[in-house]
C-alpha cells in the first residue's frame, strides 16, 4: 500500500469513527429525550384524571368511580396513544385487572409513590406509569398509563438513517477533499521531486524546481535545488582542474622532448657534416670549372640528392621536436621502433653502441598516437644509451602476450603488445627502481638527465591504457617494457611465437 493510500485511509476512519460517534450519542439522547417526554406526558393524563376518580369513588361509591373511569379511558384512548385502567391493590377482586408489570414491582405505589417502568408488551417496549389511588391514605389501587414507544424508537431509527447518511456524506467529502490537496500539495509535487531526482541520477543538473510551497516537500525541493548547484559547481572545478594537468601534462612533454632534440643535436650536426661537404666540394668543382660536360650535371644531380638527404635528416628531427595534436590511428608498433632507432642511432654510434637487428620479429598493431610512442620509445633507448658508458648492444623486442596487467591499471586478463628495450647497463638498485618513474628523479649530472624522462614515458604508456614493466640487474643491464593493448587482437608476425618479455 502506498503512503498516500495509508494517510487517506487512516484519515478516513477517523472522520467515520468521529461522525458515527457524535451521531450515536445524538441518537441515544434523542432517545432519552423521547422517552422524558413521553413520560411527562403519562403523568399529566394520570394525575388529571385521578382527582375526579378519588371524587366519585368517595362521593358515589366504587362501581360508579369505574364507570366514570371506564368512561373517561375511551375517550382518552381516542384522543392519545395512552392506555388507562385501574389496577386493584389485590388481584384476587378482578382477576381480568392483572398490572402489565409484575406486581412485585409495585410495592411502593401502596407506600404512596409514583413509579414508572419499561415493560416488554407483546414484543415492543412499553412505557407504563403507576400512580398510587387512596383516599385519606387508605390504598384502593392504582392507575396504570401505559403506551408504546413507537415514538421513541422512530426517533431512534430516523436518527440511525441520518447517521449513516452523514457518515457517509462526511466519507465522502473526506475522500474528495484529501484526493484533491493530496494531488495538488502532495502527489503532483512529488512526482516532480522523483522525476528531478532521476535526472539527477542520469547527471542532468540542468532545470532547478521551481515550488513556491513552503511546507517540507518545498524544502526538499528547495535543498535539491542547492545540491544541483553545488554538484555543478564541483563538475566545473573538476573539469577546470583536469584541463590545467591535462595541459601540464603535455608542457611536461613538451619540455621533455626539448631536452631530447637539444641531446641529438650534436649527432644531427655530425651526420649533417658528410652531406654538406659533398654538396661543397661538387659546387666548388662546377664554380672552379673543374668539371665539365656531363660531369657538370652529374655533380648537380649529387647536389639535389645530398641535399634531400640533408632535408631527410632535418625533417626527422623537426617531426620529432613538433607539438602536434594528439591523434590516435592504428599503426605499426615496428615502424614506431624503426623510427625511432634510425634517429637515435648516431648518439648510438657515439658511445660506442649498436642495436640488435629488428629484422624478423613480429609486428604488433596497436591504436595510439605514433609520435607519442616515438617519445616514449626514445626515452628508454636515450636512458639505455647513457646507461652503457663503455658500450655494448641494445636489443628491441617485439611481440605480443597473454598477461594480467598490474593492478592500478585494472585491466582484464588479454594479449598486449609490448616493445622492450634491453642493455647491457649499470643497472639499477631497488632503491632506483622504485622511484625512477618520478618526475625529476634522476641519478645523472646536470645536463646530462633531467628526470623527466620515464615520467612522461609512462604518462604517455597510460594514456594508451598501457604501462611499462621494468626487470634490472645492477652491473647487468635493464630491460624496460612498454605493454600497449593490441588493437583488435591482431599481431602482424613474421614469427608467430613472439619472444616473451
Ligand atoms: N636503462 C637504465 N639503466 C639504468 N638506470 C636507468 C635506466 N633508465 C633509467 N634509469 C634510472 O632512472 C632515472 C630516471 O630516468 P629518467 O626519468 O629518464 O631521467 P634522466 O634520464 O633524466 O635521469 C635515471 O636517472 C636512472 O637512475
Ligand atoms: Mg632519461
Amino acid at each position: 500500500m502506498k503512503l498516500a493510500a495509508k494517510l487517506i485511509a487512516v484519515t478516513i476512519l477517523a472522520v467515520l469513527a468521529v461522525f458515527a460517534g457524535r451521531g450515536y450519542q445524538n441518537a441515544r439522547r434523542q432517545m432519552a429525550l423521547s422517552e422524558a417526554d413521553a413520560r411527562e406526558n403519562a403523568w399529566l393524563v394520570g394525575r388529571a384524571l385521578r382527582p375526579a376518580l378519588v371524587d366519585v369513588w368517595r362521593k358515589e361509591g366504587e362501581q360508579r368511580a369505574l364507570e366514570v373511569f371506564s368512561y373517561a379511558r375511551e375517550r382518552v384512548r381516542l384522543a392519545s396513544p395512552w392506555d388507562l385502567r385501574f389496577i386493584p391493590r389485590s388481584s384476587q377482586d378482578r382477576p381480568d385487572s392483572e398490572p402489565l408489570a409484575p406486581r412485585t414491582q409495585l410495592e411502593k405505589v401502596w407506600q404512596g409513590d409514583e413509579v414508572t417502568l419499561v415493560v416488554p408488551v407483546s414484543g415492543t417496549e412499553h412505557l407504563v406509569t403507576y400512580l398510587p389511588v387512596q383516599i385519606e391514605d387508605h390504598p384502593l389501587g392504582a392507575l396504570e398509563v401505559s403506551g408504546p414507544l413507537t415514538v421513541r424508537d422512530e426517533r431512534f431509527k430516523t436518527e440511525m438513517i441520518q447517521i449513516v447518511q452523514r457518515t457517509a456524506l462526511g466519507a465522502l467529502i473526506a475522500i474528495l477533499s484529501i484526493a484533491v490537496v493530496g494531488f495538488m500539495f502532495v502527489g503532483r509535487p512529488m512526482r516532480r521531486l522523483v522525476d528531478k531526482a532521476r535526472r539527477i541520477g542520469a547527471g542532468d543538473l540542468s532545470g532547478p524546481l521551481d515550488m513556491r510551497q513552503h511546507d517540507e516537500i518545498g524544502v526538499l525541493a528547495h535543498e535539491m535545488n542547492e545540491m544541483c548547484d553545488r554538484l555543478r559547481a564541483a563538475q566545473e572545478k573538476l573539469a577546470d582542474e583536469t584541463e590545467r594537468r591535462l595541459a601540464a601534462g603535455e608542457q611536461l612533454r613538451h619540455a621533455d622532448r626539448l631536452t631530447t632534440v637539444g641531446k641529438l643535436a650534436s649527432g644531427v650536426a655530425h651526420e649533417l657534416g658528410t652531406p654538406l661537404n659533398v654538396v661543397s666540394g661538387r659546387a666548388k668543382m662546377i664554380v672552379r670549372g673543374q668539371a665539365v660536360g656531363p660531369a657538370v650535371a652529374e655533380s648537380a644531380q649529387t647536389i639535389v640528392e645530398q641535399s634531400e638527404r640533408m632535408t631527410q635528416i632535418i625533417k626527422q628531427l623537426l617531426g620529432f621536436a613538433r607539438r602536434r595534436q594528439p591523434q590516435q590511428k592504428q599503426e605499426s608498433l615496428r615502424a614506431i621502433a624503426e623510427r625511432t632507432l634510425a634517429l637515435l642511432r648516431h648518439m648510438a654510434e657515439k658511445a660506442g653502441i649498436t642495436f640488435a637487428s629488428l629484422d624478423g620479429v613480429p609486428d604488433p598493431v596497436v591504436q595510439v598516437d605514433a609520435s607519442m610512442i616515438e617519445q616514449a620509445l626514445t626515452n628508454l633507448v636515450v636512458n639505455a644509451i647513457q646507461a652503457m658508458p663503455t658500450g655494448g648492444t641494445i636489443s628491441v623486442r617485439l611481440g605480443a602476450d597473454v598477461i594480467t596487467p598490474p593492478a592500478d591499471i585494472e585491466g582484464p586478463l588479454a594479449e598486449y603488445a609490448y616493445v622492450c628495450v634491453e642493455d647491457q647497463g649499470v643497472g639499477m638498485t631497488s632503491e632506483q627502481m622504485t622511484h625512477a618513474f618520478e618526475p625529476f628523479f634522476t641519478t645523472k649530472d646536470v645536463g646530462e638527465g633531467t628526470g623527466l624522462g620515464l615520467s612522461v614515458a609512462y604518462g604517455i604508456v597510460r594514456d594508451h591504457g598501457g604501462w611499462i614493466g621494468v626487470a634490472s640487474e645492477i652491473g647487468k643491464g635493464s630491460r624496460f617494457s612498454i605493454y600497449l593493448p593490441l588493437a583488435q587482437g591482431t599481431v602482424k608476425a613474421d614469427d608467430d611465437k613472439p619472444a616473451r618479455s
